[in-house]
């Protein structure tokens, strides 16, 4: 009988992904969703992709009887992937309680419905925001993490904590938290993808909605770094390459291969491109033009970060395998879609 694992916010960007990589390898996968952030089409086009229509249960993590009227329904659940979260930096600054209470209790009610049911596994949803700006790079797990730039931040940070004292306190409970970089693109059938409420914060929602036209220019943010062309760096990860992290986790985990009961590891690519490096890559790759204009840096804004993945490539054996070329034609291909453009 094939395993049974819990997707939460599996409706999600990342999520969805997710959930056509573990189906594709024989998980049977149970999403649990608010729609906060999503929309309930992500199923079919999920079915679409794999012939399978995944299990679906709408509430809201934050609410702990429904979370174990949940458990009561599901008793065979084995894992846990924990996507579900508030993720706007800029929204958690003006709504700090709204981004600690659903982040942290939602966490919070898992974990203690781990422990209630006996699910042992659990894979979170870290960022690289814990590390804020690094003083070396690449980043490395050991880095020191740094105070949080914003509340959305902190919670990652504290959920991460939170984790590691419940683990420490429950030895029958395992956990890795993997801390992604900066996710892009879409799966190559371009019926899931990245789907921002209102204007995307994201760079390449941003990228890709301005060359469908509905906006009228990109703005770059500050060319006065200390970086070869003056933009900032990130680490951009492919979302499928980035879902496929979460599987081999996920058999990390059901294998009892875990060194510790939690684990964290770093999941990007290893390279640092540059905002106009991106941009640049973004037009020669589609061939569309794409409007920009260098503005000033953004409030909170770092200036360069990237993964060293030597771990998560040893030790999880996994890779990141798409080209920055490939990723960001993907994105293209998911917007047109969604924009029925030709
Ligand atoms: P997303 O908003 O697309 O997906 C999150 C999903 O969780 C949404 O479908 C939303 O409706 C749901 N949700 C939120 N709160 C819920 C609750 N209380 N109960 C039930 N469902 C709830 O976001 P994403 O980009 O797929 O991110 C997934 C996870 O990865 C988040 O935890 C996010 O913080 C983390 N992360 C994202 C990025 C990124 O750049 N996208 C980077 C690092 C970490
Ligand atoms: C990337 C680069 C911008 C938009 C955020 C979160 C982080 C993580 C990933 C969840 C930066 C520049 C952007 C635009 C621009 N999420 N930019 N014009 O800021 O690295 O990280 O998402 O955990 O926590 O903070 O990603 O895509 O917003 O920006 O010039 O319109 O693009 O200044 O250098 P960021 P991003």
């Amino acid at each position: 009988m094939s395993k049974q694992i819990l997707v939460t916010g599996g409706t999600g960007y990342i999520g969805s992904h997710t959930v056509v990589e573990l189906q594709k390898e024989g998980f049977d996968v149970v999403i649990v969703d608010n729609l906060s952030n999503s929309r309930i089409e992500v199923l079919d086009n999920i079915e679409k992709i794999t012939g399978i229509r995944p299990a679906f249960e709408q509430f809201d993590l934050a609410e702990r009887d429904k979370t174990d009227a949940f458990f009561q329904k599901y008793p065979n659940i084995e894992a846990i992937i924990h996507f579900a979260a508030h993720k706007a930096v800029g929204e958690s600054v003006g709504k700090p309680l709204m981004y600690y209470r659903n982040n942290l209790v939602s966490l919070m009610n898992l974990l203690e419905c781990m422990k209630k049911y006996d699910v042992a596994n659990m894979v979170f949803s870290s960022s690289c925001t814990v590390y804020g700006q690094p003083a070396t790079l690449p980043v490395t797990e050991s880095t020191p993490r740094q105070e949080a730039e914003s509340p959305y931040g902190n919670t990652k940070a504290i959920c991460e904590d939170i984790m590691r004292d419940f683990c420490k306190a429950t030895d029958s409970l395992n956990c890795i938290a993997l801390r992604y970089f900066n996710p892009i693109g879409a799966h190559e059938s371009g019926l899931i993808g990245e789907f921002p409420v209102g204007i995307p914060n994201n760079l390449v929602p941003f990228i890709t909605q301005t060359a469908a036209g509905l906006r009228d220019e990109l703005k770059i943010f500050g060319d006065d770094y200390n970086t070869a062309d003056g933009t900032a760096i990130r680490d951009y990860i492919n979302v499928v390459d980035l879902s496929k992290a979460h599987v081999v986790a996920i058999n990390r985990l059901l294998n009892n291969k875990n060194k510790k009961n939690y684990e964290y590891f770093n999941v990007g690519t290893g390279n640092g491109y540059s905002v106009m490096q991106l941009v640049k890559t973004f037009i020669e790759v589609t061939g569309v033009q794409l409007k920009y204009q260098v503005v000033e840096r953004r409030t909170g804004d770092i200036e360069k970060i990237y993964a060293d993945t030597s771990i998560a490539n040893n030790e999880l054996g996994w890779h990141a395998e798409k080209s920055l070329e490939e990723t960001l034609a993907t994105a293209w291909n998911w917007e047109k879609n969604v924009r029925n453009i030709d």
